[in-house]
Parts: structure tokens; C-alpha cells; sequence
């Protein structure tokens, strides 16, 4: 069985990202096809990238960095959830992306955004990103918008029929989390 990282990409005060990272846990871990742990990057007090080597190294100095590395190394697909910060991902998941490579290749990643506009800018942002570090990831996603999924734009309601479209995420990322696996068995390429 793969194991999917679900990790909360927002870390500031009174963040939306908490409340929605436990949701998809709570909806994930009712499956029985994968296992699923939630990961809350603020826990790992990151700071901005401070190591003096290329992530491609491998070569981690800091202890933060080795933690970091150990928990993202042990996942074989992740969900990212992000806010949208000027049509973006968020400046505290981008960081904690960059501060790893190798740890990230050949695996598949699945996305919930949230946002005045779904997240979807912020996903679109993370597209990108997951090419760099040879991360697959899925078509299906998650938008969640302040407008109909947040009461007053602030209380988390996600309307009813989100429950599937995570569900339907889950579905492309433990099939792919899943075929990706020989891959990281066979290959040393980056
Ligand atoms: C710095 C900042 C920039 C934002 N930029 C956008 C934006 O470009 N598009 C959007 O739809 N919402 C934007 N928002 C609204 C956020 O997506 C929304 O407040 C969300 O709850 C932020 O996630 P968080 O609560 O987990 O930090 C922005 C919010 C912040 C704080």
C-alpha cells in the first residue's frame, strides 16, 4: 500500500489551510487503498532556504533540512494544499519545495486549492514547479472557493459534492503513486 503525504501549505495566524488539510485527511483516511498522514509544514520551522548547497546535492547541513527530508522521503505521492497568495502558491510552501530534491523525483501529486478564485492560480503555479522536480501529477483537483465553501469567507463549509472531487483526486493519485513505484525501484536518473 502507498503511503500519501498531505501537506498543508500555509502557515500564517489565523490560517484557512489548517481546517482544510484536516478535512481531505478525514476524508482520505476513510480509504482503504492507500495510507495518509497529515503534514504540517509550520511544525518543521523551516526557515528561508539556508542551506549552502544545491538540493541536488543531497548534501543537507541543517537539522530542520534532515527532518524535513526524512518525513518527505518516506511518501510515495503527495497532496498539496494550497492557498493562493497573488495568483500563487504560498511564499512558506514554495520554500519548503525548493528546500529538497531527489526526495520529491518519481512520484505523483494530487491538489486542493482554496481561495477567492479556487486556488486554481496557485495550483496552475505548482504545475509548474512539480516538472522541475519530476513530480506527475494528476488532472483531477480540488477548488475550493471563499465564495460558496466558507461561510462569511472565513468558517470552513465545503459544499457538498467536494467530498467527491477529493475522492476522485485520490483516485488518480494512488494510481499513479502506485505505477510510479517500479520506477523509483529501477531508476537512479535525474
Ligand atoms: C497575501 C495574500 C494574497 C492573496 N492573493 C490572492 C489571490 O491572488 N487570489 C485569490 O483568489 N485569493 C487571494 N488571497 C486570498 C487567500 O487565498 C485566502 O485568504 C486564503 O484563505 C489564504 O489561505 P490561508 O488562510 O491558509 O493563509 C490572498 C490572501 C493573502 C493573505
Amino acid at each position: 500500500m502507498i503511503r500519501i503525504g498531505i501537506i498543508i501549505g500555509s502557515t500564517r495566524p489565523g490560517r484557512k489551510g489548517k481546517a482544510v488539510g484536516e478535512w481531505v485527511y478525514e476524508i482520505a483516511r476513510k480509504r482503504s487503498d492507500a495510507e495518509f498522514e497529515l503534514v504540517d509544514i509550520k511544525d518543521f520551522n523551516l526557515p528561508l532556504l539556508d542551506e549552502p548547497n544545491s538540493p541536488m546535492m543531497g548534501q543537507y547541513t541543517q537539522p530542520h533540512t534532515k527532518i524535513w527530508s526524512a518525513k518527505i522521503s518516506s511518501f510515495d505521492a503527495y497532496v498539496f494544499v494550497t492557498p493562493e497568495y497573488n495568483h500563487a502558491t504560498s511564499g512558506a510552501l514554495k520554500n519548503a519545495i525548493d528546500f529538497l530534491y531527489h526526495e520529491w523525483v518519481n512520484k505523483a501529486a494530487g491538489f486542493v486549492g482554496y481561495g477567492g478564485a479556487s486556488g486554481t492560480r496557485a495550483v496552475e503555479n505548482l504545475r509548474l514547479i512539480m516538472g522541475e522536480l519530476q513530480i506527475a501529477d494528476v488532472k483531477a483537483q480540488v477548488g475550493l472557493s471563499l465564495f460558496t465553501d466558507f461561510e462569511n469567507f472565513s468558517i470552513f463549509k465545503p459544499a457538498a459534492q467536494q467530498e467527491q472531487s477529493v475522492n476522485t483526486m485520490l483516485d488518480q493519485v494512488i494510481a499513479w503513486g502506485g505505477a510510479l513505484k517500479s520506477l523509483r525501484q529501477l531508476s537512479a536518473v535525474y
